[in-house]
């Protein structure tokens, strides 16, 4: 008998726990129905972890989420912890998780479902049919630049300041899983930065150029600046296939990429480290959306993107193709019948709670593999 694999569950603050309980429930249905013999461990982060231990994500937890095959994860943030220490911020958590499981590429994948055409405040003809996918960079660049802080300038007057820095082995690492990508998909990767301003964008395009040349050059290749790239997503989305880009330039794409979806609510992502000799790798698996805290707790949180992580988790992690398209599948069928949580409602649609919406995503998937 195989080893059951371990999952570790974080969902963290605001809607995230509404959220990952869909997922729960999920994953019980799969062990059930499909064997896939996952043991699950919840633990606390963010917000969540600093009332209970006064600190985002104990030692304990970190531990755990190293030894574990994959980690779900939620939301983490929220106006109750707005005064909590620097160190002790809710996003420092998950900062910390990508960190030290070295989660260097983030997959974001931005997919309009047919049934969602509309909902996107972009017009139908402009979405329909996208699917382009987002490698941002995960754990270098301003997010962990040094140095970093405030301090005092002679005059007296105070300043902040952060570090934008890449190095060669860094940017060679998010590049290859970016072209790597793209040999499944169409064949194209837009790498994006500032080279026209910044000395970290020369060396990111002369390092993504250099790897492209020696090793992908099968794959096309274009090169954007970062503000361009925001322009071009929402005016021509259907251009891209793979953009590959750093930190911050990926915290922000990827919001606007995920807005041309419809909702914020339907985006997964997956954090994937290197593989090791086995071909494992570490993996974090989390909705691009944040812990919205303003609608928490009132059941009207979309379950879709945390079921789609979840998805993603099956997909990449554990190779299970046949039962990540059954979500993927269930979900789609779901949309298509017009049951829509509060984030995607539209004129003739059925607006359903988050329970109500993963009731129905269960039940297609028993419908589908009967
Ligand atoms: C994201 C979020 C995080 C980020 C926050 C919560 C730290 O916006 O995953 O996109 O900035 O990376
Ligand atoms: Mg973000």
């Amino acid at each position: 008998m195989t080893k059951n694999r371990k999952i570790l569950m974080l969902p963290g603050d605001g809607i995230g726990p509404e959220v990952m309980h869909e997922v729960a429930r999920m994953i019980e249905w799969m062990n059930d129905r499909r064997g896939t013999a996952f043991d699950i461990q919840e633990g606390l982060v963010g917000g969540a972890a600093y009332d209970e231990h006064g600190t985002s994500l104990t030692d304990e937890i970190m531990a755990d989420a190293m030894a574990a095959d994959a980690v779900l994860f939620g939301s983490v943030g929220g106006p109750k912890w707005d005064n909590a220490p620097r160190e002790e911020r809710p996003e420092n958590g998950l900062l910390r998780l990508r960190k030290e499981m070295d989660l260097f590429a983030n997959l974001r994948p931005a997919t309009v479902f047919d049934a969602l055409a509309d909902a996107s405040t972009l017009k139908p003809e402009v979405v329909s049919g996208l699917d382009l996918m987002i490698v941002r960079e995960l754990t270098a660049g301003v997010y962990f630049g040094a140095p970093r802080g405030t301090d005092m300038l002679p005059d007296g007057t105070r300043r902040g300041f952060d570090t934008e820095v890449y190095t060669e082995p860094e940017i060679q690492r998010v590049a290859s899983v970016a072209f790597e990508l793209a040999r499944k998909r169409s064949n194209k990767v837009h790498s994006v930065e500032k080279a026209n301003v910044m000395e970290s964008g020369v060396f990111w395009r002369e390092i993504v150029t250099a790897l492209h040349k020696a090793e992908y050059s099968d794959v096309e290749l274009h090169h954007m600046y970062a503000d361009n790239c925001a322009m071009q997503l929402v005016r021509n989305p259907k251009q891209f296939d793979v953009i590959v880009t750093s930190n911050l330039f990926g915290d922000i794409l990827s919001d606007c990429a995920a807005m041309l979806t419809g909702s914020l609510g339907m985006l997964p992502s997956a954090s994937l480290g290197a593989p090791n000799a086995e071909g494992q790798r570490k993996a974090l698996y989390e909705p691009v959306h944040g812990s919205a805290p303003d609608i928490a707790g009132q059941r009207l949180a979309n379950p879709v993107a945390m079921m789609l992580s979840y998805a993603m988790m099956l997909r990449y992690s554990f190779d299970m193709k046949t039962e990540a398209d059954l979500i993927e599948q269930a979900v789609k069928n779901v949309l298509a019948s017009g049951l829509r949580t509060a984030d995607i409602v539209q004129e003739k649609a059925t607006r359903v709670s988050t329970d109500v919406m993963g009731d129905a995503v269960l039940r297609e998937m028993g419908t589908l593999s009967a």
